[in-house]
Formats: structure tokens, sequence, C-alpha cells
């Protein structure tokens, strides 16, 4: 499947525009995931075997889980348990309904195994996505796997006011997921990022704990924050002892980068000139090392989840050892078609066995010893 995916299918996709084929795959997978004929036969060629971790009090079926931007209004939800993902990682999704940056606003970069993309939060909205939600579960497609949501912050809202938007799209879809990523690393949100320093990053923690454990009937639901692969150790420090302070689940590392690697390719030189957000292979080094770094600090007592430029087991085993206790892909995905999460947690499961390892937990950080 991967060599009739890459060989046949991919040349078909990247002959047309990034978006069009986005669009028009989710709008596929969305029918899929409403039919179960469907989407047993989806599953019958791409779920992954069970390779389970427990973690934030969650059983995740296996280690590798979709990343967030690829189902931001939840279009798709059942369709990626069906193609093997261990969880998925819903959003971005903002308060407020925005349409995104301008089009075009995903480029490929084919030589390099990567893409540039400034989406700038494109999503129907907190209350939209829901309802879209409540709909899944009410009609009996929802996944047999954790399924979490990245919030963002409305391009509308100043950042002064940052905490009560991040905790309005909370409450709202709190009762609807597993788990919550604060997403303050995206470069495509005018001046985002600047709240990921220390005081900025905690009145909006403050204002989404505030939330989670106003109501006694119901458990609180694990917080984690995405860095960006930019940041100095320092800046990686702070928010390491900011999530270890406030209690937070984990880390995710890392979002796409705003560096761009030289190159030779006058192809490649001309789509780093976009602006945006870079990911795939370009980005896979330094978030295993923001990995590496994370875990060293913390210890290895502060759950990561590793993703960046994941394409092969190889790649996935590198961020395990480093530190991560979960994976997840996007670029990866695009390039390598729909069979490599099972790939990935069949060779996962295999290079446990010639490790000596029972369980992906017991590899985590082993790098480190
Ligand atoms: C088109 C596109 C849209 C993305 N949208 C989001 C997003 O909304 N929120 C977020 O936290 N990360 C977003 N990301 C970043 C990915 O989740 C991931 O962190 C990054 O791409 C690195 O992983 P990869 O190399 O496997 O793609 C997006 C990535 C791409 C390519």
């Amino acid at each position: 499947m991967s060599w009739f995916y890459r060989r046949l299918v991919r040349p078909v996709f990247f002959k047309q525009d990034p978006e069009e084929v986005h669009t028009l795959t989710m709008r596929w997978l969305g029918r899929v995931s409403r039919n179960a004929v469907a989407s047993e036969a989806l599953e019958a060629m791409c779920d992954a075997p069970l390779l389970p971790v427990d973690l934030f009090g969650l059983r995740f079926p296996n280690p590798v889980g979709l990343a967030a931007g690829m189902d931001k209004s939840a279009e798709a939800v059942p369709a990626w348990k069906s193609l093997g993902f261990g969880h998925t990682e819903l959003g971005a999704v903002t308060w407020h309904a925005q349409p995104g940056n301008d089009k075009p606003r995903i480029f490929r970069s084919p030589p390099t195994e990567a893409i540039i993309n400034r989406m700038g939060f494109n999503n129907p909205g907190a209350e939209a996505v829901a309802e879209e939600l409540a709909h899944w579960r009410a009609i009996g497609r929802w996944p047999k796997h954790p399924v979490g949501i990245n919030l963002g912050k409305s391009k509308v809202t100043p950042l002064s006011q940052a905490p009560g938007d991040y905790a309005s799209s909370f409450r709202a879809l709190r009762p609807h997921a597993d788990f919550f990523v604060v997403n303050v690393s995206s470069p495509n949100t005018p001046n985002l990022r600047k709240l990921q320093d220390k005081s900025a990053l905690e009145e909006i923690l403050v204002a989404i704990q505030e939330a989670n454990t106003a109501s006694r009937r119901e458990t609180a639901k694990p917080i984690l924050v995405k860095v960006a692969p930019d940041l100095t150790p320092d800046a990686l420090d702070e928010i390491l002892n900011l999530a270890m302070d406030r209690n937070l689940s984990g880390l995710i590392a890392t979002n796409t980068t705003i560096s761009r690697p030289e190159s030779t390719d006058a192809l490649v030189r001309k789509v780093y000139t976009e602006t945006g957000g870079l990911s795939g292979k370009p980005v896979r080094e330094r978030s295993t090392e923001v990995i590496h770094h994370l875990y060293r600090q913390s210890k290895g007592k502060l759950p990561l989840i590793g993703v960046g430029g994941i394409f092969t087991v190889e790649d996935a085993w590198e961020k395990i050892t480093a530190g991560a206790s979960l994976i997840q892909l996007y670029t990866g995905f695009i390039y390598e078609g729909p069979t490599l999460p099972k790939q990935i947690v069949q060779g996962l499961a295999e290079k446990l066995r010639t490790h000596g390892f029972k369980t992906i937990s017991e590899a985590v950080g082993t790098a480190h010893q």
C-alpha cells in the first residue's frame, strides 16, 4: 500500500493544489466516517495492531496519533481510528469562527519532504465544533481512542484578552473531548507565540484550569501545552517549570518552525521564501532535540508527546527513546500515505521485542541512560 500510494496516488495528488486535495480528502473521509461498512473496509486495510499506552488516565490503543491541523472542524472524527491512529488531536479550534489567511496558504517542498503552511486557524468556532462532536456521539460513531482538541486564540481577540478566549473555547468543548492542548506556538496568528512567555501563559492556564475544576461532578480533563521548536533552552525551561508547577498533564513538542534550512535546490529555495511554519523532514532533528531537553530537565517526570518530521519507524523510535510517551504525525502521513500509522506501530512492536521491552513506556527516555 505504501508503495502504491507513493508511486501512483501521491503523484496525482501532488499535481493539484495542496489545499484542494486536503478539502476533497477530508470530504471523502467524512463520508466514510458516516458509513459503517466503508469504515470497516478502511479499517481492514489500515488499522494498526494493539500496542497500548496508559497516560494521563487514558488508554491509547497505540502510541501513534494524528497531529493537530489535519481535522480542524471535526469533520472525520471516526475515520482516524480506522486509519490506525491511537489518538486524534482535532483543531486548532478558536472561540470565534474564522476564515484563516488568504489562499494559497499551503506549499509543498517535495525534494525536502516538507510543507510550509500559514493557514491561520481557519475553523468554524468552538460551539460549532462542539455540536459536530456531539453529533458523532449521538449517531454512535465515536472512535475507540482518545480524542483531544488543540485550542488556539481567535484572531480578533487582543492578546490581553487571550485567557478569556481560550477559556470560552475550553468550556464549550470540555464535555466533548478527552484531553486539551493549549496552542501558543503556531507562527500563523500575529503575536500568538508571545503567549509562550511565562506570565501570559500562566494567565491562560489559570483561566482554563478554573473552568476545568468548576464542576465537582465531572473529573478534570488533562491539559497540555504545545511548544515551538524555535524557543531557546531558557524559554523551554520556563514553560517546563510552569507546566510542572501548575500540574499540567504534559507538553507537546513541537509545532512547525519559522526557521529555514539552507538549500541549493532552486525549487526548495523558492518554497522556503513563503511565510509560515515549516514541517516535515527539516524539523525532525530540532523537534527531537527539544524532546531530549525537556525530558532531561524534567528528569522524565512530565509526559511528552513528540511530533515533527516522523516518516519512519526509526524516526518514531528516536522520539520515544528521547523521551516521548506518545508521538504524532502530520507531514509524514501526507508523504507516506494512509498505512504509515500501521507500519510505525508494527515496527515499534518489533523494536520492543529486539530491545527486550514489554511496553512502549519501558522504552521512553532510554536514550538518556
Ligand atoms: C497544514 C498544517 C496545519 C497545521 N495546523 C496546526 C494547528 O492548527 N495547530 C497546531 O498546534 N499545529 C498545527 N500544525 C502543526 C502540526 O500539528 C505539527 O506540530 C507539525 O507539522 C510538525 O509535525 P510534522 O513534521 O509531522 O508535520 C499544522 C501543520 C500543518 C502542515
